[in-house]
């Protein structure tokens, strides 16, 4: 190597560099030595302290940004023939959530100083067709969000918040993420914090952030169909028929209300809610909560 390209290649400065001390290291062990790789306590924990952070009712953390972006424009019921005002200077998962649920991104020009779209020309892209106004914290930089939230109450259109890139900044003493309707984080190595891949969903909605987990995972108030078969560690929500014979793999999580039909197998590691009902002949291989009902030859259960 020349000395000039010695002296370059120690004083580039990364893009992003992840810190990952002893203890994330330690925790993540821990996590690794349980028996719940997925979806565990730590997951919980960890929602409920992001959204206190951001000042939020809600958080629902799921596998990246893309998806959390993707769940909140799907949970709002934007679609087919609807624009959504966003801006061009992104990642492209801002502008692909929007065409993922067949709606058409409008793009709205940004401003030079802070990178993120500028409010005063929003006004100009609205049609009879805009249904809400997607806005990016761009690289840490907190949209103009008191015009936004300005330029949205008087079109009445819903406001997202794209914060994927914005963890912890502030505007005017309010975190990124508790703007606009709903919002979203981003936790790629290149982010704030880190989760390897991830992101959540931030929202004060608390209908909003049930439909957002219902849609992440199995989902509530779902029928599965006769002899399907549930791959292992899925997360079945509530109030969920799964019809006669299907097989639920291990360490499947069911939750309450659920009808499990005649014949299923269900196999150990797994676990049913409260109040539901299992079918005769079924084979369970966990143990059933007290208040559980089994019906029919009866339920067979195996420990
Ligand atoms: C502004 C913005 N939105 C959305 C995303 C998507 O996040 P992920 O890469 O976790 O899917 C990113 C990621 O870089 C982003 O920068």
């Amino acid at each position: 190597m020349s000395n000039t390209n010695q002296f370059q290649a120690s004083n580039r400065i990364p893009l992003s560099q992840p810190e990952l001390l002893s203890q994330d290291k330690r925790a993540v062990s821990e996590v690794l030595s349980g028996t719940q790789l997925a979806l565990g306590p730590q997951l919980h924990a960890f929602e409920k302290q992001l959204a206190g952070y951001v000042g939020r009712q809600q958080a629902v953390a799921v596998n990246s940004g893309t998806s959390a972006l993707h769940l909140i424009i799907r949970a709002l019921g934007i679609g087919s023939g609807d624009e959504v005002i966003t801006t061009p200077f992104s990642f492209v998962a801002s502008a692909n959530c929007i065409l993922m649920e067949g709606a058409t991104p409008v793009f709205v020009d940004i401003e030079p100083r802070t990178l993120c779209i500028a409010p005063e020309k929003i006004e100009a892209a609205i049609t009879p067709k805009t249904k809400a106004i997607l806005a990016v914290d761009v690289f840490g930089h907190p949209a103009d969000w008191n015009r936004l939230e300005e330029v949205a109450e008087e079109h009445g259109l819903l406001l997202i918040e794209d914060s994927a890139e914005s963890l912890g900044s502030q505007l005017n003493g309010k975190l990124c993420g508790s703007f606009g309707r709903a919002a979203i984080f981003g936790f790629y190595p290149n982010k704030q914090i880190t989760t390897g891949e991830g992101g959540a969903v931030v929202t004060d909605d608390e209908n909003l952030a049930r439909l957002c987990r219902s849609m992440a995972r199995i989902g509530s108030h779902c029928i599965v169909n006769t002899l399907a078969s549930i791959d292992h560690d899925c997360i079945i929500e509530d109030y969920v028929h799964l019809s006669p014979g299907v097989h639920l793999a291990g360490d499947c999580r069911i939750g309450s209300h659920a009808h499990i039909g005649i014949g299923a197998s269900v196999l150990p590691g797994c676990s049913i809610g409260p109040k539901s009902v299992i079918g005769g002949g079924a084979a369970v291989t966990c143990d059933i909560p007290g208040d559980s009902v089994a019906v029919g030859i009866p339920a067979k259960v195996v420990k």
